[in-house]
């Protein structure tokens, strides 16, 4: 699934737009190079890491933004149980400091929350400013109950449901439940099993 995203502001994206597509095994250099840029070398520290460690992307939920054929912006979404109820973990979210405020950002966000609806996913949290995600809809409303596997601050556990009620009842430890690297590569098979590693 490929999106075209034109800010009518940006005019150096009137010329040039970007792309928003599925995330590739060759994208993985840049995203990792783009994540040190945005985070630092301490992103691996981050508690929201704990939820990713040894795991995969949620299927289908892992996206790049391209710009002139550079990786320019990337998202990812997560299997976790957010107390026993089904949900995704959005992150890392990142643009390329010289592509920021032109919306890639925001065109990030919107195809993967619309992907994961697509998909059947009823919840997405993350951690993060609600300065930026309550646009789309974030807010800590239904995270009060619910704890991350690490140090975090209370006001930036930030969730969002996809579908009515999904977060109701939302109580206790979020963990990740998604396919496990070594699991994913012994069923992808040899040839795809160098891919893999790469892409986690
Ligand atoms: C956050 C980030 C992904 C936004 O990407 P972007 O492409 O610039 O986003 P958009 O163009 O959709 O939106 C930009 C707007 O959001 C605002 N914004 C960015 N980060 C913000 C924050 N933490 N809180 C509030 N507003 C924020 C910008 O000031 C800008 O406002 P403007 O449109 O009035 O100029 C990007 O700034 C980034 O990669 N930052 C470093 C990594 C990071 O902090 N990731 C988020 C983890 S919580």
């Amino acid at each position: 699934m490929t999106a075209v995203w034109k800010k009518t502001t940006a005019l150096t994206f009137e010329t040039a737009p970007f792309a928003i597509r599925a995330e590739r095994a060759s994208d993985v250099a840049a995203r990792e190079a783009l994540l040190d840029a945005s985070f630092g070398e301490g992103r691996h520290a981050r508690t929201c890491q704990r939820l990713r460690d040894g795991r995969m992307p949620a299927e289908g939920l892992a996206f790049s933004a391209v710009h002139q054929g550079r990786v320019v912006g990337t998202v990812r979404l997560w299997h976790v149980s957010a107390g026993a109820i089904p949900a995704l973990v959005l992150g890392p979210l990142a643009v390329e400091a010289s592509c920021r405020s032109l919306g890639v950002g925001a065109a990030l966000m919107n195809h993967a929350l619309a992907a994961a609806k697509a998909r059947g996913h009823g919840a997405v949290i993350l951690r993060g400013d609600a300065g930026y995600y309550a646009r789309f809809g974030f807010s800590a409303a239904k995270t009060g109950e619910l704890a991350l596997p690490g140090p975090f601050e209370r006001e930036r556990l930030l969730a969002v449901e996809l579908r009515p009620g999904a977060l109701d009842e939302a109580f206790g430890m979020i963990v990740a439940t998604g396919d496990k690297l070594r699991r994913a590569a012994v069923r992808a098979g040899a040839k795809a099993r160098k891919l893999l590693i790469q892409a986690a």
